[in-house]
Order: structure tokens, then C-alpha cells, then sequence
């Protein structure tokens, strides 16, 4: 399905790159790659040909022995440069090689002191949205799909992974290259690559870890359950086609708590929480190996394809490793974060639309909620109509129908109407996909777990007096995480004091409690706290919780004047990503 994509300068009318081999020399003193790419198109091209880029230094462009004039348009902030090939002669291959920018926003370049293990430099990639044009000139839309292979050139004693098939390594004295082939086509996003002291365990026969040696234990003793992850999965979407699902561990200035690299998702360390409680997370990336990777949004604004339906795949699968309870209580909190979301925009805004177009914006900042849950309750509603059996028949055939290729929201809707035309009539697509605000029709969700919470909530609000430990003993972390949002915005701050007391709150503990609780402390005056959410805002590199406690922090009275000077003590050691999104709140607060 084609598509026009306003987050790439790409025209694939011109051709579409089909293959890349990458040598890339990892510079960690530069801080930058020396990379030398060879193209391969899949066709002869005469003329120009566009690639998206950002900030490279390119030493030359050539085909054959002869070079190709090129020319790089003046850089926009979001988009990056377009670089113009000028004047191809019905050529099919090319080669160019260049060295990326120290600042290239795909790349986060750590100093030892920012790992786990304390001795080693590390470096990682993230090019989900539009960040792989800054490590390799390319067509970096989603619409577009290449395979490569890569050489990765490390100081030895560091290790190279990618999210592709390892297929060796050559050891010289002060250097080792590391050789990978990525046989799947992937969209440019799902490129992905991280150097570092890493080691690998096993899980299963198509599973493993690689991760910080101080860490790697911990981690197999948390996802000890991927491998039935995996055969659970299929059973609902098919067969995995991506050969391996490895993890890799990321330092904690990682942004996002997961992203689903194929065949290795890297993964935040605070979902290293000790219960597995956090597995959640993993179900979520990989269900991402169907919704996303194998059937991939064709542009940002079709973002909900991706998101909206993992979020969906992630609830089927839990269901089955979870268990029916547990998953339904997970979703309420879906509810309640989608309901949170769209307040938090305005009913109105057009953010809160299902396809949001994002035209001429940064699609970082627009990550939120609503693709997500609205996109899952979606979903949900059209299998309500037509019953589990008949709409699981349509899952199956919509990953077969569109696997290794990309979908718009449009090309979905034809598709709904063609194998599941008693969903389509029935439910007001209209309303779901293109207007803002919340949805009449989401099905109706029921948990006991719940139950017990909304009483316990309920009581406290009536009477002022909180649930005790015996009360609360046994309560798995997500009906914590729900009694924490039912609290009245402010409580008094004593209260919070007994809070932390009741859960054995600690500044290292589940940050995802510990994000609905520090915001409660901020708004309910709680002092006592402020070590705490310093340490929260020093260590928390997830930008979907550490900015919601910035923001709250702005919108405070007591915390408003400290939060600027609190943010700029631990800058540095955040993501270039995460920045920016903190940078966005501070302004829009006016501080
Ligand atoms: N693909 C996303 C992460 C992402 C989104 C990166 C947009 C860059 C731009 C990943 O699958 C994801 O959704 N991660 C979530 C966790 C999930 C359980 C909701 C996150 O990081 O919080
Ligand atoms: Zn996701």
C-alpha cells in the first residue's frame, strides 16, 4: 500500500534501496561511527535519488570506480537533511562512506560511570521514529524494507550485538570486528545496534540475554518465561519468523521501557524488579515480532497499527500466561490510563485521534496513550461484535495477508470491510479512527482483583482511614498501582508518609508505583519525598515516567521553583530523547 510520508524526504518513485552492507569502525574516543555503506536498489536508477540523513560528514559517493555528485539541502529540525544523489546513470548499486555526527540523535554514547559494571564505555542505538537517518544515509520510512548485513569494529573487549543473525567474530589484538546478516527485511526503524561489556545466557532454544555481566543473572531469573511466551504467541498469530528472540539489557538511561529490535528487544533495567511482575513489558515487545514488525505502520500517523494493535496482541497473550484475571485488571488500568490521557489533552485535542497525521511535527513528542489503549479497546470492540472465534480468523489473516509489508489506516479499513464486514457495519469507524475524545462503545471490563481495590479506594476516600497490611498482603503490584490512582489528587501529607509505610516504599523499588506515588507526594505537599523523587529523577531514564513527575512537579506550588534546578544536576545523564521531552514540559510551564 503506498503512502505518502510527511517524516521522509524518501520518494520511492525514484526506487527503493533493497539492501545494505555496512562496515562500521565504532569510534569511542570521537564519539561517531566511520561507516562505509554499499547500496543496493531494486531497480536501475537514472537521475536523482533521495536518502534521508542528518548531520553525517560524507567523504564520498560511488558507483563502480566513478563518483556520484551529491548534495545535502539545508538541514530542517525535525526531518534532518535530504541528501540529493545527482545524476545516477541507470545505476543499481552505490557506495557511500561517511562518518556520523558526535551528536546523532539515534546514538547514546555513555561513560563507564553510566553502566552497570562501572569499567567500560557503551554505546546504543534508538532510531524508532525517525533517528536511523542519522547513523546511515537511507530511506527512513516505514514504508520501505531492507536487509543488511553489518561488520561492527569494536575496541576489544567490548562486544558489538545487533538486531539481526551474529555469524562471527575476528579477533586482532586491539580491535574485534563482529559480522551479523539480517535475512528478514525490516523498515530502517528496527535497525538497531549496542556495544558494550556484555555477556549471554541461554533461556530457551530460540531465547537468551545479553546484558551487563553484574546483571545477567537477575535477568534470567526474571523472563525465565519467554520461551513459552513464544509458543503461546503462535498459537494466536502465527509462526515466528524471525528465528531468535533475544534480550538485551540497556543501561537505565535507556527512554522507553521497551523496543522491540527484532530478534533482540532491548529492554530498561528497571524492569529487573525481582517478582517478574514486569513481564508484561516483554509480552508487549514480543508481540511487536507480528503487529509492528511483521505488519508495519506505513507512516507515523498510522502509529495506532503498530501500538494499538500489540497492545491488543499483549492482552491475548496474557490472558493465556497470566491468567484471566490478572489481564482484565491490566486492562482496566489501561482504561484508566487512556481516560487520563485524553483529559490531560483536552477531549478536543487532535492528539487524542486514532490517526493522528503528525504533519510537520516531531513524532517523539506525540508518543502517548492513545494509540495504545484506544487503538486496543478498538480492537476489542470489533471482536465483541463478531465474536473470538471469527475475529481471531481475521487476526490470522490479516498477519498472513500483510506480513513483510506496510498498512495505512485507509488500507486497513478496506480490509475490515472485506473479511469482517459484520464488525464494520457495525461499529462507528468514523468515530474510533478520526474523531478526538473518548469512545461510547468500549466493552465492558470486570476483575475480582479489581474489586478489592475499588473498596479498599473507596473506603479511604469516604473515611479518611487506609487499608493495613494484612488488608493489602498478597496485593500483586498492579492493584497496588490501581489503589495508588484512585487516591484523591491530594491527601493529607501524612498520609503519604503511611503509604510508603504499608507498601515498604524504597527509592530503588518498582518505579512504576513509585511514579504514582511521588506525584501524589508532590501534589499533596509531602516533603518528606523529595529525596526520594530527586533520586527518581536522577536515576529514571523512561521518559513515560519521568516526565509526568516533572510535570507535576511544574504544576505545583512548592515544587515549581525546585524542579528546573533538580533536572539540570542530572542532564547529563539522560537521553537526548528524554531531554527533550523534559526541555518541552519546562517550557510549556514557562520555567
Ligand atoms: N515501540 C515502542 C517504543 C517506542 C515508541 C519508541 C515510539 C520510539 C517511539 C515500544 O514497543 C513500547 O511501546 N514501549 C513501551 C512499553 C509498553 C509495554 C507500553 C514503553 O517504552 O513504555
Ligand atoms: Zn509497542
Amino acid at each position: 500500500m503506498a503512502a505518502t510520508d510527511p517524516h521522509s524526504y524518501a520518494d520511492t518513485e525514484q526506487g527503493r534501496i533493497q539492501h545494505i552492507s555496512l562496515q562500521i569502525e565504532i569510534d569511542f574516543d570521537q564519539r561517531v561511527f566511520h561507516i562505509r555503506a554499499d547500496y543496493r536498489l531494486d531497480r536501475r536508477v537514472s537521475g536523482l535519488f533521495f536518502l534521508d540523513c542528518s548531520g553525517q560528514d560524507i567523504k564520498r559517493v560511488q558507483a563502480g570506480t566513478h563518483s556520484i555528485a551529491w548534495k545535502k539541502d539545508p538541514p530542517d529540525a525535525i526531518l534532518g537533511e535530504r541528501l540529493r544523489l545527482i545524476d545516477l546513470r541507470g545505476e543499481q548499486a552505490f557506495t557511500i562512506e561517511f562518518t556520523t555526527s558526535a551528536r546523532a540523535s539515534a546514538l547514546q554514547w555513555l561513560d563507564p560511570a553510566q553502566t552497570a559494571g562501572g569499567k567500560h564505555p557503551f554505546v546504543y542505538s534508538q532510531c524508532q521514529a525517525i533517528h536511523a537517518r542519522s547513523i546511515f544515509p537511507c530511506q527512513d520510512t516505514p514504508s520501505v524494507r531492507i536487509t543488511y548485513d553489518a561488520q561492527v569494529s569494536v575496541p576489544s573487549g567490548l562486544t558489538a550485538v545487533m538486531a539481526a543473525a551474529p555469524t562471527g567474530v575476528q579477533r586482532d589484538g586491539a580491535a574485534s570486528a563482529y559480522s551479523f546478516r539480517m535475512p528478514q527485511p525490516i523498515p530502517s526503524y528496527l535497525f538497531a545496534i549496542a556495544v558494550g561489556e556484555l555477556g549471554f545466557k541461554a533461556l530457551g532454544p530460540r531465547t537468551g540475554i545479553y546484558a551487563e555481566p553484574s546483571v545477567l543473572d537477575a535477568a534470567v531469573w526474571e523472563f525465565a518465561e519467554n520461551e513459552r511466551k513464544i509458543i503461546e504467541a503462535e498459537k494466536l498469530f502465527g509462526p515466528y519468523l524471525w528465528d531468535r528472540y533475544d534480550l538485551l539489557i540497556m543501561p537505565p538511561s535507556f527512554p522507553y521501557g521497551g523496543m522491540e529490535n527484532p530478534r533482540l528487544t532491548f529492554l530498561t533495567p528497571t524492569s529487573l524488579v525481582g517478582d517478574r511482575s514486569n513481564t508484561p513489558l516483554i509480552t508487549h515487545e514480543l508481540a511487536h515480532s507480528w503487529t509492528g514488525n511483521l505488519v508495519t505502520n506505513a507512516t507515523w500517523g498510522d502509529f495506532w497499527l503498530n501500538e494499538g494493535w500489540t497492545t491488543y496482541a499483549e492482552v491475548r497473550i496474557s490472558e493465556v500466561v497470566e491468567g484471566e484475571d490478572q489481564t482484565q485488571l491490566g486492562r482496566i488500568l489501561y482504561l484508566d490510563l487512556l481516560r487520563a490521557e485524553v483529559q490531560q489533552f483536552g477531549s478536543d485535542s487532535p492528539h487524542t485521534r486514532l490517526k493522528d497525521p503528525m504533519e510537520g511535527e516531531d513524532p517523539d513528542l506525540l508518543v502517548s496513550g492513545i494509540p495504545y489503549y484506544k487503538g486496543s479497546f478498538f480492537l476489542s470492540r470489533l471482536e465483541e461484535l463478531v465474536g473470538r472465534a471469527a475475529f481471531d480468523e481475521f487476526v490470522h489473516r490479516y498477519i498472513a495477508t500483510y506480513k513483510f509489508q506496510s498498512v495505512t489506516t485507509e488500507g486497513f479499513i478496506e480490509f475490515l470491510k472485506q473479511e469482517l464486514p459484520a464488525a464494520a457495519e457495525r461499529v462507528n469507524l468514523h468515530a474510533w479512527i478520526y474523531e478526538p475524545g473518548m469512545p461510547v462503545d468500549i466493552p465492558a471490563i470486570t476483575s475480582t482483583l479489581y474489586e478489592d481495590v475499588q473498596r479498599r479506594g473507596a473506603d479511604y476516600t469516604r473515611t479518611g482511614v487506609l487499608p493495613d497490611r494484612d488488608d493489602v498482603r498478597g496485593w500483586h503490584y498492579l492493584q497496588k498501582r490501581m489503589f495508588l490512582r484512585l487516591l484523591p489528587r491530594t491527601i493529607p501529607a501524612d498520609h503519604c508518609g503511611k503509604i510508603a509505610a504499608l507498601f515498604g516504599f524504597e527509592p530503588d523499588g518498582n518505579i512504576r508505583l513509585l511514579y504514582e506515588f511521588y506525584r501524589t507526594c508532590i501534589r499533596s505537599g509531602y516533603r518528606d519525598a523529595l529525596p526520594g523523587i530527586e533520586h527518581f529523577v536522577e536515576k529514571v531514564g523512561r521518559h513515560a515516567f519521568l516526565v509526568p513527575v516533572i510535570r507535576t512537579m511544574t504544576e505545583t506550588e512548592w515544587t515549581r521553583d525546585l524542579v528546573r534546578p533538580m533536572f539540570e544536576r542530572y542532564r547529563h545523564r539522560h537521553h537526548p530523547i528524554t531531554v527533550a521531552a523534559v526541555d518541552g514540559v519546562l517550557a510549556q510551564a514557562g520555567l
